[in-house]
């Protein structure tokens, strides 16, 4: 009895790691494994208007997997973005505290040491750094100085240049997608900002024509050639000022409701890198914004923000920056998710087309603002009074900017999340500073689903006969001590 004892135990131990190394079965995947290794990194979504603080999990054995690393916890950053405390430089560290503590009640407290944190700042503080250098590295410094103190492993704050940002998003969302690791093709990637706007895709036609959008990954054993460009100023907060700033004064905006009043100081507009003309003295300082909600004229003041007098390449978006044909499904997410969202333009299956599209928005547009601000009286009114604008620039965006057509506009999926992750760059950054994107296929997993269905059965009758055989050895039946003797 004791050594067919051992046997069984030996059998049954086995029989429970090797479940516990199967990594691509789902009823036993990542839940299970993760109960017993699981691993986090934070990373800091630092934007132009807004902080984001995300917390991912996996377990640590299956880190290479695709989709295995995910999101356990957004905190949205009260204030500013931290580009906003230039005059305060001091804050913008401050106002990161909270979402830190609630990180440490997120992350298991035995695993605060070694848990990473990484803060990215993007094109909020690529504006601040062309601007004036020394109080961008002053925020950063700042900014560095509360990570510091968490009890957490700080891996570094820097602004992310708009190739990384471009590029981050595009392997976050065909990791959650599980592209990277299937037959299938990748997806384009489409992110607004507030003050940056990023297209990423694998192009057909190849080698890409200019050098600096230009990329190339190895991962899992395929490679990529990937096309990105990001728009410094082209995110939604920026083409709003661009817009304005074209304007000439005038008092009508066709961008805004009817009825909405805004009135804005000249000086706010012209304090910063994006509004090329900034010597330009109006000679008034401020700017009374009136609405007429006429969105065919607002997307003609839209379209004055694209130049597109001349392109040095076969094809290009504007502004003579390089695009080539644009190639298979696009996710778009970020302030593209939010604003559509909003416009209830996101819906789950087939996307709603172009034309419909323009209808929604254009009518959106010309509903008066004392009605609007009646149905959404919990959306902050700066915000509630800039969808309609948005709508529009977004439209006139994929459509004169990237040249999405009635047809190329079906393969945009306006993404939020994907799973419980949210779309955006900061997986993929985290995924490439953690080096969990291999760039060959890790071994093949030795069990398919029939084998796991087998070991399974296996496994229940071992189980079966070791509660047998302790009934056996507790009862001793007299039968069987007989014979054993
Ligand atoms: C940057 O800001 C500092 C502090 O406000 C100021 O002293 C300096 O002149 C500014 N530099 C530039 C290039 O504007
Ligand atoms: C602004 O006004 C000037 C002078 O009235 C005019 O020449 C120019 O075309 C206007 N620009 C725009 C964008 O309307
Ligand atoms: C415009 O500037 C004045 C004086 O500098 C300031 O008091 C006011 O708050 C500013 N208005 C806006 C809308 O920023
Ligand atoms: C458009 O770009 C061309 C060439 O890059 C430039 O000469 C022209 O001034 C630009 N037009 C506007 C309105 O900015
Ligand atoms: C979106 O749909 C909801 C629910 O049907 C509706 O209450 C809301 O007014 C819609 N939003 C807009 C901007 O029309
Ligand atoms: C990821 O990290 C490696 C270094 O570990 C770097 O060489 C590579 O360029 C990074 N990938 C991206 C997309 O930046
Ligand atoms: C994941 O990939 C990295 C880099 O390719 C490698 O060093 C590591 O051992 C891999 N981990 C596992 C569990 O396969």
């Amino acid at each position: 009895v004791h050594d067919l004892g051992k046997v069984v135990a030996m059998l049954l131990s086995h029989c429970l790691a090797s479940l516990t190394t199967i990594h691509s079965v789902p009823c036993i995947g990542p839940e299970i494994t993760g109960l017993f290794y699981p691993q986090y990194g934070i990373v800091l979504d630092a934007g132009s208007s807004h902080t984001n603080l995300y917390v991912y999990e996996w377990p640590a054995e299956k880190e290479n997997d695709t989709g295995v690393v995910h999101q356990v916890e957004v905190c949205k950053v009260e204030g500013l973005g931290i580009s906003g405390y230039s005059h305060d430089t001091e804050k913008a560290g401050l106002s990161l505290q909270h979402c830190m503590k609630r990180a440490q009640e997120v992350v298991p407290e035995q695993h605060h040491r070694e848990t990473p944190v990484y803060l990215g700042a993007t094109a909020g503080m690529r504006l601040l750094s062309l601007q004036n250098r020394s109080i961008a590295d002053r925020v950063l410094s700042a900014v560095e100085k509360t990570l510091r103190s968490s009890p957490f492993n700080f891996q570094g704050a820097r602004v992310i240049s708009g190739q990384e940002e471009g590029a981050y998003g595009w392997i976050t969302i065909n990791y959650l997608l599980g592209n990277f690791k299937s037959s299938r093709g990748t997806s384009g990637a489409l992110d607004l900002g507030g003050a940056s706007t990023q297209i990423t895709f694998v192009p057909d036609q190849e080698p890409i024509e200019s050098q600096e959008n230009s990329l190339h990954f190895r991962l899992y054993g395929k490679n990529y050639n990937v096309y990105t460009h990001s728009f410094l100023c082209y995110g939604k907060d920026q083409a709003l000022r661009l817009k304005l700033s074209t304007q000439n004064g005038s008092l009508l905006d066709p961008c805004f409701h009817p009825g909405y009043l805004r009135i804005m100081n000249i000086s706010d507009l012209y304090t910063n890198p994006c509004i090329a003309n900034g010597e330009q003295q109006l000679p008034f300082t401020q700017l009374h914004l009136q609405g007429n909600g006429d969105y065919q004229r607002c997307r003609m003041t839209i379209q004055k923000i694209f130049n597109t007098s001349s392109c040095p390449y076969s094809s290009c978006s504007f502004n003579g920056i390089f695009l080539p044909p644009l190639q298979g499904e696009f996710g778009a997410f970020s302030a593209f998710y939010f604003v559509m969202n909003f416009l209830n333009l996101t819906t789950e299956k087939s996307p709603v087309p172009l034309d419909k599209a323009t209808s929604t928005v254009e009518s959106f547009c010309s509903r008066p603002w004392h009605e609007v601000k009646a149905e959404f009286p919990k959306i902050k009114e700066k915000y509630l009074s800039e969808y309609c604008f948005s709508g529009t620039y977004i439209l006139s965006l994929l459509e004169n900017g990237y040249g999405f057509t009635m047809e190329k506009w079906q393969n945009i999926q306006f993404l939020g999340k994907i799973g419980s992750s949210d779309a955006g760059w900061t997986l993929g950054y985290m995924l490439n500073l953690t080096n969990m994107i291999p760039a060959e296929k890790p071994p093949t997993r030795p069990l398919s689903h029939a084998s796991y269905v087998g070991l399974m059965v296996f496994c229940s009758l071992v189980l079966v006969a070791v509660l047998l055989l302790s009934w056996l050895a507790f009862h001793k039946p007299k039968c069987l001590q007989k014979g054993l003797i």
